[in-house]
């Protein structure tokens, strides 16, 4: 469930740091004069990743005093969205679908597995600081149901067993391969692709179409070979 109160002056004296205000000005000059509020959720956005993936109250009324905005704004934003989270989140943060295909699919193994494994409920964060979980909404990766996001990547296909196998890696300090775990190419289908298989293999090089009939690279016709 989305957090609705934030913790007030938990971060002292937030401010970003000279690259991000920097990054910070280039969002807010993409907007015209007068409409710098626009920027507003990708400022938020800039200091929940300063802030180690979530926003105390004191970076929300930095991001409303920097757009010049009421911090009841910015805080409404905050608040609206589940990207942003108003409290400590782990290192790794786990968010572990729980709509309807990836429910078929076996989510609440994926959920039990992760709070088994780390000894933490929803929305807690390891003792080492290192994961917290979730349960959110559909994330857009049906095909290839069950899913987890952590962090900014997605990890599909899973299985209760593999989701266990992961934290081990990450707790180890090792890299996931992200996308589906079983090696499907996007969402394809289980087993690899089932129609248009004598096409040649892509290989990210643009494809040559067939020339237009009368283009001046079709032969008149009597003159083919
Ligand atoms: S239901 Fe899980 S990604 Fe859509």
């Amino acid at each position: 469930m989305k957090v609705t109160s934030y913790a007030q002056g938990s971060a002292e004296g937030f401010s970003f740091t000279p690259e991000n205000l920097e990054i910070a000005n280039k969002f807010v000059a993409r907007y015209p004069e007068g409409r710098q509020a626009s920027a507003v959720i990708a400022l938020l956005d800039l200091a929940q990743r300063q802030s180690d993936g979530w926003l105390p109250g004191a970076a929300i009324e930095y991001v409303a005093n920097f757009l010049e905005i009421a911090p009841m704004r910015a805080f409404e934003v905050a608040s609206f969205y589940t990207m942003f989270n108003l409290k400590p989140v782990g290192k790794h943060f786990i968010q572990v679908c729980r709509t309807t295909p990836c429910w078929l699919r076996g989510s609440d193994g994926l959920s039990e597995a992760c709070k088994k494994k780390l000894g933490v409920k929803f929305g807690e964060v390891t003792e080492d600081g290192l994961f917290s979980v979730i349960e959110v909404e559909c994330l857009g990766a049906c095909a290839n149901a069950p899913m987890v996001q952590i962090n900014d990547d997605y990890y599909e296909d899973l299985t209760p067993e593999r989701m266990a196998e992961m934290i081990d890696d990450l707790r180890a300090g090792r890299e996931l391969p992200v996308g589906s775990q079983i090696g499907r190419l996007t969402s394809s289908p289980e087993g690899g692709p089932q129609t248009l298989q004598d096409l040649p293999p892509f290989d990210g090089k643009a494809v040559k179409m067939a020339p237009e009939p009368g283009s001046a690279e079709v032969a008149p016709s009597g003159e083919e070979g």
